[in-house]
């Protein structure tokens, strides 16, 4: 049995409270009565002495040190890759459960990758003590939270991806980057990137990520795809995606082509997500209504629709497909980030 376990008031550290991430955790905390004991909010020596509005007080924020995670039953770390490297192993030798937002353990064989209605079953076999636990990607979370359930009901041959990514993938100051640069642009002015290598704002990018010279594949399409076949256990899972950037906020969206292992009515399909947990489906074509990334801001569930069989799907003689097209929007800083850690943490604190 995991250390947290039954634990209603945990010691929680938040690596990273400062961030787009780590204020979602503070907001989710109140909205869903996370119970803890001391919350420490932890942050670069920047923003030390700095507070943050918590449940009606203004709480303090401290710089991140290997001192202040003594004592620790859960950290949620998102603070960027290097910062987990350094602590969320710290944190777990002195008995803390990390649960970690950044790339840095998601492809470690013994670090559990986890989306809870996925595969939130691995959190079971955590033993005692401290672990790290990663959260995937946030447009594999969202992807996923769409494909799962068509995989368990009709099975999945090959799935091809395009995401449209908000810029709060790449953090607040990502966030600052599109807001001030739509200003400048607005007023007349040239914008000029900084957080981003390209203009954010009124334009649309191949995502930032490092492009690999040989597959010609970004870091975030390989995620995607390495992330799919880690938590799905299924090193032989077809898919493909190609990742850009859109100027919008916060909330990712994603086109789909799915090609299915056995015949499905959009019927059956439309049914098969609207029964998974977190998914709810946006899909009224007489008023044109479907997911957007400003339904799914601020949302829990990850939205999808414009279901569809594929334009060149063949069909059985009931009718039936196996290839279909499906549009997905769901909140990159909630579902795709501090709304799966906190689902984790629920979970190994056995509330879920
Ligand atoms: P700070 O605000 O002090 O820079 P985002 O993902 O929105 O960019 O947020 C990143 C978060 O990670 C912020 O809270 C940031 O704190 C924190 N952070 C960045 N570098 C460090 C570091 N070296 N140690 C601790 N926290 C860090």
């Amino acid at each position: 049995m995991n250390g947290l376990r039954g634990k209603s008031d945990p010691v929680v550290a938040i690596v990273g409270a400062t961030g787009a991430v780590g204020r979602e955790f503070l907001a989710l905390f109140g909205e869903r009565g996370f119970a803890h004991g001391e919350l420490r909010l932890l942050a670069s020596a920047r923003s030390a002495g700095g507070t943050i509005e918590y449940r009606g007080n203004a709480t303090g924020v401290r710089a991140l040190s290997p001192e202040v995670l003594s004592g620790v039953d859960l950290a949620l770390f998102s603070a960027g890759g290097s910062v987990s490297k350094e602590y969320a192993p710290l944190a777990a030798e002195m008995g803390a459960v990390v649960v970690d937002n950044s790339s840095a353990f998601r492809m470690n064989p013994g670090v559990a990758l986890v989306v809870p209605e996925v595969n939130g079953d691995v959190l079971d076999a955590v033993g005692a003590g401290g672990a790290i636990i990663a959260n995937p990607n946030c447009s594999t979370i969202i992807l996923m939270m769409a494909l799962h359930p068509l995989r368990e009901r009709f099975g999945m041959e090959r799935a091809i991806v395009s995401t449209y990514q908000a810029a709060s993938g790449a953090g607040a100051a990502a966030m600052e980057e599109l807001r001030s640069q739509t200003r400048t642009v607005l007023d007349g002015g040239a914008a000029e990137p900084k957080v981003f290598p390209e203009v954010c704002a009124f334009n649309v990018f191949s995502h930032n990520s490092k492009v690999d010279d040989l597959t010609g594949r970004n870091v975030e399409e390989q995620k995607m795809i390495d992330e799919v076949r880690k938590i799905w256990g299924d090193a032989g899972v077809r898919i493909s995606a190609t990742c850009i950037r859109v100027p919008t906020l916060r909330a990712h969206c994603e086109s789909v082509h799915v090609t299915l292992g056995n015949a499905a009515s959009e019927d059956e399909v439309r049914s098969a997500l609207s029964e998974a947990p977190g998914v709810e489906v946006v899909d009224d074509r007489a008023a044109n209504r479907f997911p957007t990334s400003l339904r799914a801001s601020g949302r829990d569930a990850v939205l999808v629709g414009r279901v569809r069989a594929s334009g060149d799907a063949e069909r059985d003689g009931a009718g039936r497909a196996r290839s279909f097209e499906l549009f997905i929007a769901g909140d990159q800083i909630r579902k795709g980030a501090a709304l799966n850690a906190i689902q984790i943490a629920e979970r190994m604190l056995g509330r879920a």
